[in-house]
């Protein structure tokens, strides 16, 4: 065993010698400073980055990285039908990472924040803890965790939540629940403007079902989630549900369900948080071409603002490129959204293309806010890697983004939403926290 290592040791070394394979112990990460997407990334002590399925905190001037800890041998589980056996592949929960970084660069890994540590029967090695996110509490002075807690064969569809008094933790395990009683997957937090936050679930009410979108309220302490959902989405089978907000326009980025391989992204956008949710189809553009309809091989996780100075409209995606057969090997993609808006005049004209002929103004400023706005255009774009010394800059911090050579494909101005109006409810009340 010891001898192999060290022969494989060997090999990669003179491999990386010879320049035949990338070596991931030299990451462009530190030696370039730029952010490659696909390739490993470190943290700043040489080890790799373990933050999969990631959110983002910025708390007192820091990123807080918060993912899942992939460190462990893959396992190969089935699903079994009466007619058919469905196989998938999985790593045993380790627990919940933490990196910081005042730069999106530089990472410092914090440790644990949640310990998979057997205290909790949810926090058992042999369970699944997935795409943490958190956000501060500023009445409480807590930061609050919620993550989507199952076993090894995902029939619990559960979400959990922890408390800490510091970013990093440790969190402290509070029980998990179904979000007012639906089965929930994948999800994520909203802290909207005013304070008051937000789960969104891809929730299903029996295991085959398709998933719908829910838009949970949470109570002021963030720590329970409100009775009377809004089914934001009707049964798409969408999740990896990202959540954001551009001038006064919702947006919810989601994934098809696919299991680790990757697929099309659709993004939907609204004027209010509950909707009504209109499809703008699939917002990638750019090279490669052929990546597109998979989203430049990724799922997307969450979204980051850059409130760049004279390029409004800004996102950072984190995505994540998995590896099925060998999960702690997955990587990191980051790529640029980009929202373009048009100034909505109270008398349009609309030619016969059925494009309003209104003026272009892209992207209204601060001061123009309040004017009426439509979405314009929504672009997902591809580039290889975000470098320090060209591109756009990213506020509080020395990074931009490489320009890359991308080609950039308009929508239709006319854009059909596909679909209207989904809000139902309410859906049945708060189960509780099942305390362990
Ligand atoms: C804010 O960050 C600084 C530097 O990282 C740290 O020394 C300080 O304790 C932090 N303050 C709070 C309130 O977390
Ligand atoms: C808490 O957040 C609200 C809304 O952003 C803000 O108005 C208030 O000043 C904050 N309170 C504290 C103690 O930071
Ligand atoms: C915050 O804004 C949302 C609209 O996005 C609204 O539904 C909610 O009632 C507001 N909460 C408070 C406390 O004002």
């Amino acid at each position: 065993m010891l001898m192999s290592l060290a022969l494989s040791t060997t090999v990669t070394v003179l491999l990386c010698l010879l320049g035949f394979r990338k070596c991931s112990g030299a990451s462009a990460w530190t030696l370039k400073g730029k952010i490659v997407s696909g390739e490993h990334w470190l943290d700043d002590e040489g080890g790799i980055i373990q933050a999969h399925g990631g959110s983002m905190l910025f708390h007192n001037q820091t990123y807080f990285w918060y993912g899942e800890n992939k460190d462990a041998p893959t396992e190969w589980r089935s699903w079994k039908m009466p007619d058919q056996e469905w196989w998938y592949t999985r790593t045993p929960a380790l627990g919940i990472s933490c990196y910081s970084s005042s730069d999106l660069l530089n990472w410092h890994n914090e440790g644990m924040a949640l310990k998979a540590d057997g205290s909790h029967e949810d926090l058992e090695a042999g369970q699944t803890l997935e795409r943490p996110r958190v956000l501060y509490n500023n009445l409480t002075q807590q930061f609050v965790m919620w993550v989507h807690v199952d076993d090894a064969g995902y029939s619990l569809c559960r979400l959990g939540m922890a408390v800490s008094a510091a970013p990093t933790g440790p969190f402290r395990y509070q029980g998990s629940m179904q979000a007012n009683d639906q089965r929930n997957g994948d999800f994520t937090l909203f802290k909207e403007d005013n304070g008051t936050a937000y789960v969104v679930t891809a929730s299903q009410k029996q295991s085959m079902d398709p998933r719908f979108m829910l838009l949970h309220e949470l109570s002021i302490d963030f720590q329970r989630v409100l009775p009377n959902p809004f089914r934001i989405l009707p049964p798409l089978d969408r999740e990896s549900p990202v959540l954001f907000k551009y001038e006064a326009h919702y947006f919810l980025l989601t994934s098809g369900s696919t299991f680790w391989s990757p697929n099309a992204a659709e993004i939907f956008t609204a004027r209010a948080l509950e909707g009504p949710y209109a499809s703008w189809g699939n917002p990638c553009h750019g090279e490669p071409m052929d990546q597109h309809g998979i989203t430049f091989s990724s799922q997307a996780s969450f979204a980051i603002p850059l409130q760049a100075p004279g390029a409004p409209g800004h996102f950072l995606i984190m995505a994540d490129r998995w590896q099925s057969n060998d999960l702690k090997e997955s990587t990191y993609v980051w790529l640029p959204l980009h929202i373009s808006l048009r100034v909505q005049k109270p008398l349009q004209l609309v030619s016969k293309s059925g494009e309003a002929a209104n003026d272009d103004n892209e992207d209204p400023g601060q001061d123009e806010a309040v004017r009426l706005t439509a979405v314009r255009r929504i672009a997902l774009e591809w580039r290889s890697a975000w470098d320090p010394h060209s591109g756009l800059n990213l506020p509080g911090t020395s990074l931009k983004y490489r320009e890359g050579r991308s080609r950039v494909h308009r929508l239709p101005v006319a854009f059909v939403a596909r679909y209207g109006s989904y809000i139902h409810g309410p859906e049945p009340p708060d189960a509780g926290l099942n305390k362990g």
